[in-house]
């Protein structure tokens, strides 16, 4: 078993709330179709409801995290390892995972340091074909959608099907998703399929159609006909835009019963959508899910991330954290997927080759050789030193 060229390895995820793992066991078998040997710590999938022995069943090697380290030449994770776990990573190992160096520009300048190739999921060139089975930030928005729509109605204190029953007849939930990318169409299409009539919003006028065809209808707004940016995503508004935005946006919320917010701009911080005004034009009993909640706000008025407030007109307002960790079977057998179509590049013959001139891995690969070979994050990088400086 430890006769092959190259080995892959699954460390457990250490962050808090993480349940993910980055390679499911029935993947291993894609990845030892490579060529490759996998060893995985022990308990890596277990917050997944993936144990140890249906690895091994797959002969897969579950080893001591450390081993992990010391056996792999390619560390696959699902986000960036703890900074004690990092100090194991070495000189011509790569390191593979939803990285965030646009984010976290100190890391990628760590890599570099420590010669350790990083390869990050983050910066797909999504639009091009050949990538979309390494879409990892598509896959793991499903989820996210997915898991919005259900937490909205667990939250939401009626019905979202109409319901006849011997007592009379209940109406439907009205559900407003904002933001029709992949995590609000996907939270359209569940919340349909939950019974509830669904209304979604976007500022890309493509988003049109897209929402039409989960069953929604779309609400039209005179205040923002279009927003559209580079790489088909949308563009921050104006100020002007985002008042007009907000306002017309408070008078049509009051009618609807549950609010799902994915509102994002690649880059900038997540738009104000739902203002306190908003809220408060909102019945007591309604609820809204904001899936765009962070550190960098969100897109509801006073929303804390990883937490349910309730505002005074009696509306709760969930601030999502992480929701695909919340579904982690699901969403690290997708993402494992991603990763074993983007380890399908990066090995060839059995070995590893990191071609820079590849379009995907040209983009991915954050540091090589010991520099910050990504120009996006290299500027971040230099904007950074140039702050310290
Ligand atoms: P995202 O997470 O960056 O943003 C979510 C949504 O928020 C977007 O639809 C955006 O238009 C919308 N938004 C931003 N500001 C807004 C505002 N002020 N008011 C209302 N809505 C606002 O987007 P995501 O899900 O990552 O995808 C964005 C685009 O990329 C979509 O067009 C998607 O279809 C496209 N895409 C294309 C792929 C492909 O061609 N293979 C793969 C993945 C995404």
């Amino acid at each position: 078993m430890t006769d092959r060229a190259l080995t892959v390895g699954v460390v457990k995820e250490a962050a808090a709330g993480e349940r993910r793992v980055a390679l499911v066991p029935e993947v291993v078998d894609r990845v030892r179709g490579l060529g490759a040997d996998v060893v995985v710590e022990a308990g890596a999938g277990a917050a997944a409801h993936f144990p140890d022995e249906d690895y091994a069943a797959r002969d897969a090697r579950v080893v001591p995290g450390e081993q992990v380290y010391a056996d792999a030449d390619v560390v696959v994770c699902v986000t960036t390892p703890q900074p004690d776990a990092r100090q194991r990573l070495r000189d011509g190992q790569v390191l593979l995972g939803l990285l965030g160096p646009l984010q976290s520009p100190t890391l990628a300048k760590e890599w570099a340091g420590a010669g350790v190739t990083a390869v990050s999921l983050d910066l797909l060139p999504r639009t091009l074909s050949r990538a979309q089975g390494m879409d990892a930030l598509t896959s793991q928005a499903n989820v996210a959608g997915y898991k919005a729509a259900v937490l909205a109605a667990d939250t939401y204190g009626g019905y979202f099907p109409m319901l006849m029953t011997a007592a009379g007849t209940v109406k439907p939930a009205q559900v407003l998703v904002l933001g029709a990318g992949v995590a609000g169409l996907q939270a359209m299409a569940t919340a349909r399929r939950l019974g509830a009539l669904v209304t979604g919003y976007d500022v890309r006028p493509e988003a049109h159609d897209q929402v039409t065809a989960t069953g929604a209808r779309f609400l039209e707004l005179e205040s923002v006909r279009s927003a559209v940016g580079e790489g088909g995503y949308a563009r921050a508004l104006t100020a002007e835009e985002t008042q007009a935005q907000q306002a017309e946006m408070a008078e049509r919320i009051g009618r609807f019963d549950v609010v799902v917010t994915t509102a994002q701009v690649p880059g900038g911080r997540p738009p104000l959508l739902v203002t306190g005004a908003a809220l408060d034009g909102m019945r007591a009993g309604s609820v809204v899910v904001d899936l765009a909640a962070g550190p960098r706000g969100g897109n509801v008025e006073g929303v804390v991330p990883d937490a349910t407030t309730t505002v005074a007109s009696g509306v709760t307002v969930v601030g999502a954290g992480n929701l695909p960790a919340q579904v982690p079977q699901a969403a690290s057998t997708a993402y494992a997927r991603n990763v074993a179509a983007l380890l399908g590049l990066l090995v060839r013959d059995g070995a590893l080759t990191i071609d820079l001139d590849d379009e995907v891995l040209g983009d991915v690969v954050v540091t090589h050789g010991g520099e910050v070979v990504n120009a996006a994050v290299a500027r971040v990088v230099d904007e950074v030193d140039g702050d310290q400086a």
